[in-house]
């Protein structure tokens, strides 16, 4: 949950006269979640935003989900996947389950107009920039930054014309993305012992007003995505305000918490959804203890399937099994985990690490989509032997 926002023009008092320059009034839009009982904003358009012209069904490709069955902790080489298109119909589904999509894109081309009503969509950019525009108006994204999309936000992706593709990773909820709960004040302020608050955060500054006539946006459901054709553009707003708005928070803004002995994974937790978290791991000092071992201890993670993107650095506690930037690791509930043998006695008196990497832990058990089984490094689960 963002802090209140207001950008651009609205009137003195909600849901009173709003008049356009010609004398007629601006469309007031309540855009609220949980049924008016959330996190909610006022938009005021020029044009309705009820009005639809034609309404088509969208074929899509196959997203068959295959069990991980005979369970196996994976890796997927996610540079490996084909490049090309935009961040909206271009992405490779990794790993999914019935609360979360984990997707891999790579590409330079802007997206189409596009409204996700299945819930929020949080994209970690790994390389490249652009802006996503939205009804509430634009937010800049680099690498490094976690682009957060309310559900039902109409938004389309824009790239810079660089030379180097957007690479990102992709998570889609089926419920919303939020700061973990214990971060905020009963008030919903960030606190002081949370590793990010208000000022990381980065929402629109000012209204896109765009005219415009006939315009597609693809609206993605449970059951599939529908093609919306719009009378006027529905980035004709003029102003808004309230909590719920796209923004960024840039994972180098991530301070993270360390101790004289190894922390545990929750320290690193960045945000939240329905049986899903997401940890950010960034360059940091070890652990002080006289005696301490900065390598992670052997886990098993009883009720979770723990995923991690490696992004930079030395990801030295699994160097050696083939991980490297661009992988993804799947260590399934089951599976108990840990470092590569030797790591620990390697990481001895060592000071600080460089890592880069996201962690995402699912509550209930991902399957495999296309991108997984499409980039699966085939012996990765033989990585442990070679120790005592
Ligand atoms: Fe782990």
């Amino acid at each position: 949950m963002p802090y209140y926002r207001s950008v651009g023009e609205i009137p003195p008092k909600r849901h009173t006269q709003f008049n356009n320059p010609d004398g007629g009034l601006f469309a007031e839009e309540l855009m609220g979640e949980e049924g008016f009982s959330f996190d909610s904003s006022l938009l005021y358009h020029k044009y309705l935003p009820t009005a639809l012209q034609a309404i088509e069904p969208v074929d899509i490709e196959d997203q068959e989900l295959t069990p991980n069955h005979p369970l196996k902790p994976r890796h997927f080489r996610t540079h490996q996947l084909k490049a090309g298109g935009d961040p909206v119909t271009s992405r490779h589904t990794v790993l999914a389950n019935g609360d979360v999509r984990i997707s891999y894109f790579t590409g330079s081309e802007d997206s189409p107009l596009v409204k996700n009503a299945v819930g929020d969509e949080l994209v970690y950019v790994e390389a490249g920039s652009g802006t996503l525009e939205s009804t509430f108006g634009t937010v800049p994204f680099t690498s490094g930054d976690y682009v957060i999309i309310p559900a039902s936000t109409i938004h389309r992706w824009v790239i810079d014309d660089a030379e180097e593709p957007m690479r990102a990773l992709i998570v889609e909820s089926t419920g919303h993305i939020g700061p973990p709960r214990r971060y905020l004040s009963r008030n919903g302020q960030f606190l002081e012992r949370s590793p990010y608050c208000e000022r990381d955060q980065h929402g629109p500054n000012e209204p896109l007003e765009v005219e415009g006539e006939d315009v597609d946006v693809l609206v993605k459901t449970k059951t599939g995505i529908t093609r919306f054709v719009y009378k006027n553009h529905p980035f004709d707003v003029v102003g808004w305000d309230g909590c719920l708005y796209p923004y960024t928070f840039s994972i180098h803004d991530f301070e993270p918490i360390t101790g004289r002995v190894h922390q545990p994974p929750p320290v690193h937790q960045t945000f939240e959804a329905p049986n899903v978290v997401v940890c950010s791991f960034v360059p940091r000092l070890f652990d002080y203890h006289p005696k301490a071992i900065p390598a992670p201890y052997n886990h098993a993670n009883v009720d979770s399937d723990e995923v991690i993107f490696y992004v930079d650095g030395s990801f030295m506690s699994r160097k050696g099994s083939g991980i490297e930037a661009g992988s993804i690791s799947l260590h399934p509930a089951g599976h108990t985990h840990g470092p590569q043998p030797g790591s620990v006695e390697a990481s001895l008196g060592a000071e600080a690490t460089e890592e880069l990497a996201v962690m995402i832990d699912t509550f209930r058990p991902l399957e495999l989509g296309p991108g997984g089984r499409d980039a699966e490094e085939d012996d990765y689960a033989w990585t442990w032997l070679g120790g005592r």
